[in-house]
């Protein structure tokens, strides 16, 4: 049987998701992005994966309680032993057939293997424009973490040398 290589989880979104402003918090929508993305690697690898990376989460249209939520995730990029995971949702009245893009992100999951180590992952090709088009995004956003790594290194690096009396402000 060929490897799924995206997933989509649907449900609605409940009254313990939302904040005191009435609309589903970040921590639960952050929640969900592993959740599917978690699955859309595992069901690709066969293997454990983990998190190893979370870019630029974008949070674009806030979602309601009681809207149905669609978290689409999907493989866009295999190195050795990582895998890339765009993952969008969508939220909307269940009676309606509209439904608004709420939140977008890439996740960098790595499959383990039993000895509790990076393992090689099933190779995926892209089959046509637009999925060539998605893993060309993928590998220009690992070219800009490289450099964001960099700056954020330098920063915990410079950080470690400061005396702690000036990191804490009353
Ligand atoms: C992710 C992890 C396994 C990588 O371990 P490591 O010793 O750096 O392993 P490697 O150097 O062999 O790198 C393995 C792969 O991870 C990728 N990787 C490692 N750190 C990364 C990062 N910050 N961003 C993107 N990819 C990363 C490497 O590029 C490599 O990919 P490739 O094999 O496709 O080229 C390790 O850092 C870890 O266990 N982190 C904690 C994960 C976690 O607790 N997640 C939250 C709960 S699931």
């Amino acid at each position: 049987m060929p490897r799924p290589s995206s997933v989509t989880l649907r449900f609605l979104a409940e009254p313990t998701h939302v904040n005191f402003g009435g609309k589903v918090h970040g921590g639960a929508v952050m929640k969900w992005i592993d959740q599917a993305g978690y699955t859309c690697a595992a069901g690709w690898t066969g293997e454990y994966c983990v998190t190893a990376y979370v870019g630029g989460i974008r949070f674009l249209h806030p979602i309601g309680v009681g809207e149905l939520v669609e978290v689409r995730a999907q493989v866009i990029h295999t190195g050795r032993t990582s895998l890339h995971v765009s993952v969008d949702i969508y939220a909307g009245d269940p009676k309606s057939a509209t439904r608004n893009r709420s939140c977008h992100c890439v996740v960098v999951f790595v499959a383990i293997g039993a000895q509790g180590a990076p393992t090689v992952v099933p190779k995926w090709i892209p089959r046509n424009d637009v999925e060539r088009a998605l893993e060309a995004h993928a590998l220009r956003l690992n070219e800009l973490r490289k450099s964001l790594d960099t700056e954020i290194e330098d920063r915990l690096r410079w950080l470690d040398q400061q005396p702690p009396a000036l990191l804490e402000r009353e």
